[in-house]
This record gives structure tokens, C-alpha cells and sequence, in this order.
């Protein structure tokens, strides 16, 4: 088996998104239960579908995704997007299908994208997550990402630097602590990977 796969079950493979893949990323995202779309979209009811299938199969210097897949279907994609503005950093963000949650999937997808942005020099990868996501953000703090939680606020920036060779996974790094929505993102999705395309906003 290849770096670019690994196994999280034996059933279970992760790797990259290609082109052929975008019909069951589609899939995956239309089936996510209207609570896992608000928690990933921060809407319940994300638009073009369509454009953020082919964006999360396209593979290039600014788009890294992954899917975890049992036999074809894709169960959980996880990407990140590099920013316009600091080619050093990335947004990131993970959808697992319901049924297929807490099995370890998310926190392998999410260790997987922290090698490849290591690999490709990214310094801060981020996550929005919102403040009532609680899985997510235990996920994130089990991989060393940090958050500065000292203001309430219905999202929480949540960060790793996956280039310092220091700590486990990357060193933790704390920034921006608590934000609101940006009112440029009327849906609320994380920048760059929400259900409007690549827009990119710092991550
Ligand atoms: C948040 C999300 C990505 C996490 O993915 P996941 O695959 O369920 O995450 P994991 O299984 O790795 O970890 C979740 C929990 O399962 C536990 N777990 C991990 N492996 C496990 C296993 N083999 N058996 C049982 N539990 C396990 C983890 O300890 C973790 O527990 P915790 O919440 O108490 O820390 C997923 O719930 C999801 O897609 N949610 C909806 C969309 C969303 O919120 N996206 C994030 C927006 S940026």
C-alpha cells in the first residue's frame, strides 16, 4: 500500500480525490443528515453541490483532498484549500457520513492532510468549526490543534502548523481565537471549502 493509502479498516481505504470520484462525493455530501450539513456548511441547506464535488476532485497546487472509501463509495472527504493571499496557509475542513462516525475516520483523514500540508510546506492549516461542534473540536484538540477559547463565539478558529518540526503532528499554534460568520459568507460555510467553491478568506 502506497503512502497516499491507508487503511483506517480493513474495509476502508484513504485516498486522494480524482475526477472519476466526484458523482459519490456528491452523494456523500446530498445524504449527510440535515444536522452534520448545518455542522460542515453552517446552513442547512448548502447550494451548488455540484461545484464543491468538482472542486474537492481536483488536485492541484491550491486543492488537496482526500476520501476514505469503502470499496467505491466515498464515506468521508476531509480537503484543505491554500489561501489567495498566503500560500502558507490553508483552510481545511472534513465531512464524515453519519453512519460511518466514530470509527477513527475523521481523526485519520485529518492526520493524513497534516503530512501532505507538512510536505508541501503549509504553516498554518486551519479549521472554523462552530462553537456546538463538539466532536470536531475534541478531534482536532486529540491532534495538538489549538484553539483560544478565551471569548465565546459561535466559531472557533482552531489551528496547526504542520511545517514545525516540533510536537506531534505539527507545533500548536493559537490564533484568532473566537469568531462570528464574516458577513461575506452569507451561508456561513468555512472559506474554500464551503458549498459556494473555493472562496478563500483567512481559512
Ligand atoms: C466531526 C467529524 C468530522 C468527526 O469525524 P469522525 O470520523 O466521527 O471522528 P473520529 O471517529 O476520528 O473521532 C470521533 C470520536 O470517535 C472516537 N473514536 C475514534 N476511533 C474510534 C473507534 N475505532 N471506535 C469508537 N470510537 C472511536 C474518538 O475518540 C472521538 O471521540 P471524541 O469525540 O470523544 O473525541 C464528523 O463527526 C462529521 O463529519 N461531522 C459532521 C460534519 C462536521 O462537523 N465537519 C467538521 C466541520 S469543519
Amino acid at each position: 500500500m502506497s503512502a497516499e493509502q491507508r487503511a483506517v479498516s480493513p474495509d476502508l481505504v484513504i485516498r486522494p480525490l480524482g475526477p472519476q470520484d466526484e458523482d459519490s462525493v456528491r452523494a456523500l455530501h446530498e445524504h449527510l443528515t440535515q444536522r452534520d450539513t448545518y455542522l460542515r456548511f453552517f446552513t442547512v441547506a448548502p447550494r451548488r453541490v455540484d461545484e464543491l464535488a468538482e472542486m474537492l476532485c481536483r488536485q492541484d497546487d491550491r486543492h488537496v483532498s482526500l476520501g476514505a472509501f469503502d470499496d467505491a463509495a466515498v464515506v468521508a472527504v476531509a480537503n484543505y484549500t491554500v489561501l489567495d493571499d498566503d500560500v502558507a496557509s490553508a483552510e481545511c475542513a472534513v465531512a464524515v457520513s453519519h453512519p460511518m462516525q466514530h470509527h477513527g475516520i475523521g481523526t485519520a483523514l485529518l492526520q493524513r492532510l497534516v503530512d501532505i500540508a507538512r510536505a508541501r510546506g503549509i504553516r498554518r492549516l486551519s479549521a472554523y468549526v462552530l462553537s456546538v461542534n463538539t466532536t470536531m473540536l475534541q478531534v482536532l484538540g486529540e491532534l495538538g490543534w489549538v484553539r483560544n477559547g478565551s471569548e465565546p463565539g459561535s466559531v472557533v478558529q482552531v489551528d496547526i502548523a504542520p511545517a514545525d518540526p516540533l510536537g506531534n503532528g505539527g507545533s500548536r499554534v493559537a490564533v484568532d481565537s473566537s469568531l462570528r460568520v464574516p458577513p461575506d459568507r452569507p451561508e456561513g460555510g468555512p472559506s474554500g471549502t464551503s458549498a459556494n467553491g473555493p472562496s478563500v478568506v483567512g481559512p
